[in-house]
């Protein structure tokens, strides 16, 4: 995520009610009506007169979890009982009650894996008419919680800073939640709107590419992290690479988009095929080389950080995720090596990106893994499948949290979800300040919860042991 260049990454399911005509879906025993006027639709679906008459629907789902479920019913002959399907399997009894005409009752919560989902009604008493079922999305079903996590950072030669920052994320890891925010000026917002102020910083060492500095920017970044660091604070980075030539620089692909897949001809896969002695492999040994007179200027200083470099890289629709998993892999143990083994530093707790298996670089390249999270605007809810996923994908040995979000997850739901993300880091601009992704009201009351670990909480974690 970059700016206001946004919502690129999504992971959520039907969180907008959608509606399904019943008379649509798969019929069973019974048949299509349209004797009782007001059904919306071609009709509804009538004849529930033994035990296996079944209307079923098919939402295509891309979130697990809670969905809500209401139906759009008639049953002009009094009460009647009604039993809910998901794949077939009984989710519970409905009463509907007695309605001439169109009646909508709530059918509470049923809980629905990814993909095709049939959701159905089954007979039970019968004699009622289905006119329509919606489902939303309500909340992304239990986690499966922390379990201890000690793993060693992945340089054997870390820092004592970087060692102690590892230490401290899996001290807190399932018991806190780390407050974060990106970018100095949103971080001052928090600060000066909230009242609290967030334990993480969130930099970005975009402005040190070697093809935006060719074309004149600057960056205060590391002068702002060593200064954050004075103050107690802790430090991610997260480096939105831009392409070390292939620039487009045309409208609406301008040179400083150069991140963007869709700004850049820059071939990864190319340039890493070419070998050590290539013109284009040549170039990203040259961007590496400018990120480590950064990071050495942190290290110099005792500043660890949590680096998070190729992010999303699923997506795509950044070059380094463009050309497949198999040379965003390489990059990234180009990325390792040559800034660990070649530059020699050692300050870095590396942070992974991503919970898909083809593009996880591995628990020996990641100390940390995370994703990227935009929902809509006020979905607190804690994301415990996508926590589901990144714990099945490490093994449950690597600390898990949510390296970007616009929306801040609940701390209490991700409490009672079984999902303690060990951090969050809200994206700057109007996801933290504009009151639409996260109320003023929502970010005091999370900045003020127990479990929410702010800068004046953390005490001197640089020396977690
Ligand atoms: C990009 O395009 C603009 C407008 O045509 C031009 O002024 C600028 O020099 C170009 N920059 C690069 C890096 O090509």
């Amino acid at each position: 995520m970059l700016r206001s260049l946004s919502t690129a990454f999504c992971l959520v399911g039907l969180t907008v009610a959608q509606t399904f005509q019943a008379e649509a879906g798969t019929l069973i025993g019974v048949t299509t009506g349209t004797a009782t006027s007001g059904y919306n639709g071609a009709g509804y679906v009538t004849g529930f007169d033994a035990d296996a008459d079944t209307v079923t629907v098919w939402p295509w789902i891309t979130q697990a979890g809670s969905y809500s479920l209401t139906i759009r019913y008639s049953a002009p002959y009094g009460e009647k009982k009604t039993t809910i399907l998901v794949n077939s399997a009984t989710s519970g009894e409905l009463t509907l009650p007695s309605c001439t005409g169109w009646c909508t009752i709530s059918a509470g919560t049923i809980t629905m894996p990814t993909g095709s989902v049939g959701v159905g009604l089954k007979s039970n008493w019968g004699y009622y008419d289905v006119d329509e079922f919606t489902i939303a999305y309500t909340g992304s079903g239990t986690g499966t919680g922390t379990g201890t996590v000690t793993s060693s950072p992945i340089d054997g030669s870390a820092t004592a800073g970087a060692k102690a920052l590892l230490k401290y994320m899996q001290k807190i890891y399932g018991s806190y939640y780390l407050s974060g925010q990106q970018d100095p000026a949103s971080l001052l917002w928090v600060t000066q709107n909230v009242g609290k102020t967030p334990a993480i910083l969130g930099s970005d060492f975009i402005e040190y590419s070697p093809s935006r500095v060719a074309n004149g920017a600057t960056s205060t970044a590391v002068e702002d992290a060593i200064a954050w660091d004075a103050r107690g604070g802790i430090n991610t980075f997260v480096w939105h690479w831009n392409a070390p030539t292939g620039l487009i620089n045309t409208s609406g692909k301008e040179w400083w988009r150069g991140f963007y897949t869709d700004s850049t001809t820059f071939d990864v896969a190319a340039a890493l095929n070419e070998g050590t002695s290539g013109t284009n492999y040549k170039l990203l040994l040259r961007d590496i080389d400018a990120i480590a007179v950064q990071i050495k200027r942190l290290s110099d200083a005792n500043v660890p950080i949590l680096f998070r470099p190729l992010h999303e890289p699923e997506g795509a629709w950044f070059w380094w995720g463009a050309k497949g998993s198999a040379a965003f892999k390489t990059l990234w143990s180009l990325v390792y090596t040559r800034l660990v083994n070649y530059h020699g530093l050692h300050n870095m707790v590396w942070v992974c990106n991503t919970a898909d298996s083809n593009w996880y670089p591995g628990n020996s390249y990641c100390d940390i893994a995370t994703v990227d999270i935009y929902t809509s605007a006020g979905d607190h809810s804690a994301q415990s499948s996508q926590y589901n996923a990144l714990k099945t994908l490490t093994g449950g040995s690597r600390v898990i949290a949510l390296a970007e979000v616009g929306v801040v997850p609940d701390p209490d739901l991700m409490t009672s979800g079984g999902a303690p993300w060990a951090y969050w880091v809200t994206w700057a601009g109007d996801f933290v300040s504009g009151g639409s992704y996260n109320s003023l009201s929502f970010l005091k009351t999370v900045y003020n919860h127990a479990k929410v670990i702010t800068l004046d909480e953390l005490g001197s974690w640089k020396s977690t042991t």
